[in-house]
């Protein structure tokens, strides 16, 4: 593809995860679980984690864009865009969930989207074993986080429980899919940086 197709086509994927218009391509793991009883205070905290992993799907959706964009090896590109897809089932998930709980997506999204294109643009310029390293530490931060979620979220609520499991399961493949593909490990000093950014992302996503 050209360069200007490819830019177009890139402008239209971020529109079209920051307009939240994603489509699933697997069931989502909460229609067939009973929606629990949740007081106001449980439906905020639901919400507000949701938000928090719908926010980390869209920086997903850039990070494996870029990465995939710029990646040497055609088969390493072909596993980023197969996870880049799983992510996408992810997105259309946490947003279902959100609009159940009565709330909405971050306001901040074109900001953490564009960051994290940025973000996985230096990834993959550094070549295909560090960007691949890049992937298995961000899906390993990402899979301890759903793991707190999973402890966090008010046990009632069943629904976003069936979805944040399967999000961890699909974490960790994503994760041993990269390793399993030559990745190179990621500096202590760059994890912590990761681990920074993250936090900051988490925080702010809970609420806005
Ligand atoms: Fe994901
Ligand atoms: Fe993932």
């Amino acid at each position: 593809m050209q360069f200007p197709d490819r830019l177009i086509q890139h402008f239209d994927s971020a529109l079209r995860v920051m307009a939240g218009i994603s489509v699933a391509g697997r069931a989502n793991p909460a229609a067939r679980v009973a929606d629990g009883e949740l007081d106001s205070a449980q439906r905020r905290h639901s919400a507000g984690l949701m938000r928090v992993n719908h926010v980390g799907e869209v920086c997903a959706q850039a990070l494996y864009q870029a990465q995939a964009q710029f990646a040497r090896s055609p088969a390493i590109r072909e596993q980023l865009l197969l996870a880049g897809r799983e992510e996408e089932d992810h997105l259309a998930w946490t947003a279902e969930r959100l609009r159940e709980l009565g709330s909405r997506p971050s306001l901040l999204n074109p900001l953490w989207y564009a960051g994290a294109f940025a973000l996985g643009t230096v990834a993959a310029t550094l070549g295909d074993a560090r960007s691949l390293g890049f992937v298995v530490e961000t899906e390993r931060q990402v899979e301890a986080h759903l793991n707190e979620h999973l402890s966090s979220l008010p046990p009632q609520d069943a629904k976003s429980l069936a979805i944040v499991q399967q999000m961890s399961a699909d974490e960790a493949e994503h994760g041993s899919a990269a390793q399993a593909l030559g990745a190179q490990a990621v500096p202590p000093f760059a994890q912590m940086g990761m681990q920074a950014m993250a936090k900051v992302m988490t925080t702010t996503a809970y609420y806005l």
